[in-house]
């Protein structure tokens, strides 16, 4: 017989007791599963993925790097190191390598927070802030946003407190959208006091429009407090490779790259990125296809008269309802029809849903679907 131990037993802090697990977008087997339909023609707009796909440059390194699986991954990722260096410019000794970016995020708050500390970040930011804050046994410190629900700089500043060693800054922002100029964060950068480290969150950098883009890697050689963390599962279409970095000053970079284990990226992971990095073909089909997905979802909510946050990203959140169920109807009416959308209360934002961009063809059949599931 198996012999079980209740959980209130085990030797575990309240803190991480109390956290609520991460809830992902439903995988597509899964819906097909439920509701009896086809696999091949369920549509997921749930977990800003690239519709596009993974590169072909990436699947061709990936199958010639399989050939020496039988060994550990170079640990210190030289290959794709100095990929980022050249790309960047920025020296290899700025660089560390995540499991995705989450992990990036979780090794700056393993590494910069502690029980009796806090991090501050905003109200509709990235869940993982307070799922990694929590883990730590630190305190959250979270800011309320603005009306347009984007990040209150001035009043993130103002919230920092004595015992706070962290910052968290998603720009553009997830589940938002929402995307702050960087004449204002360089501001803010200047703001905050030297001995608290930031983390600025650019995994939707690579979909800003050229003239938004700003070179932030630059703010490090300024700003010794800041981690840049980006990733290679958005606009470079790895979600399922797992590969992310973070790019700061040695000190901080030396920290990092000892907490984290020693082989979190895998060797087909590394050399798949390395070839995304130089697909610059990729990259611009990409930001092509969600630059048009997102006027053409726009210009339907417009016509349905649908009020949505304007989205520097990969998804747009659109409000479905004015009641606390609505997210959460609509999300099950378009389940029904296989197509899976992300409800967002877990955000605090019940009637809203997050649309991921997808293909045309997989944003039409999305619009064409919301008109009914909106009357369900
Ligand atoms: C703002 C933000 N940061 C980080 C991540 C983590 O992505 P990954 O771990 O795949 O790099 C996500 C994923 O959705 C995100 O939205």
């Amino acid at each position: 017989m198996t012999a079980f131990v209740p959980a209130s037993r085990l030797p575990v802090a309240d803190y991480v007791a109390a956290i609520a697990p991460y809830v992902g977008g439903k995988p597509i087997d899964e819906v097909a599963r439920e509701f009896g339909l086809d696999p091949a023609r369920i549509v997921k707009l749930a977990s800003n993925e690239n519709p596009l796909g993974m590169p072909q440059s990436a699947r061709a390194a990936m199958l010639e790097a399989m050939s020496e699986l039988a060994r550990y991954p170079d640990g210190n990722a030289f290959v794709l190191k100095e990929a980022l260096s050249k790309r960047f410019d920025v020296p290899l000794d700025w660089l560390t390598l995540g499991n995705g970016s989450n992990d990036i995020l979780v090794l700056a708050a393993q590494a910069f927070l502690q029980p009796g500390k806090s991090a501050v970040f905003s109200q509709y930011s990235f869940v993982v802030y307070g799922l990694a804050t929590q883990a730590v046994g630190a305190r959250a410190i979270v800011v309320g946003a603005d009306g347009g629900l984007g990040h209150d700089l001035a009043a993130m500043s103002r919230a920092v407190s004595d015992d706070t060693q962290l910052i968290f800054l998603a720009n553009p922002n997830n589940p938002t959208g929402t995307y702050v100029a960087s004449d204002a964060i360089e501001a803010f950068l200047g703001e905050i006091p030297s001995h608290i480290v930031v983390v600025l969150d650019e995994a939707y950098n690579e979909y800003l429009p050229q003239h938004l883009r700003f070179d932030s890697t630059r703010w490090v050689e300024r700003f010794p407090n800041l981690i840049l963390a980006r990733t290679f599962s958005k606009a470079y279409g790895l979600a399922g490779l797992r590969v992310g970095y973070a790019i700061a000053q040695p000190a901080i970079t030396d920290i990092l790259n000892r907490i984290r284990q020693p082989f979190n990226v895998s060797s087909v992971a590394q050399a798949a990125a390395a070839a995304a990095l130089a697909d610059d073909e990729f990259l611009l089909r990409s930001y092509e296809n969600n630059a048009l997905g997102n006027q053409r979802l726009c210009a339907s909510f417009d016509q349905m008269g649908l009020r949505y946050i304007p989205s520097f990203g990969n998804f747009v959140l659109v409000r479905v309802g004015e009641d606390d169920q609505a997210g959460v109807r609509v999300s099950a009416a378009l389940l029904k029809v296989g197509i899976i959308v992300r409800p967002v209360a877990n955000y605090g934002l019940p009637q809203w849903l997050r649309v991921s961009i997808g293909l045309p063809a997989e944003n039409a059949q999305f619009i064409d679907a919301l008109g009914p599931a909106l009357r369900a």
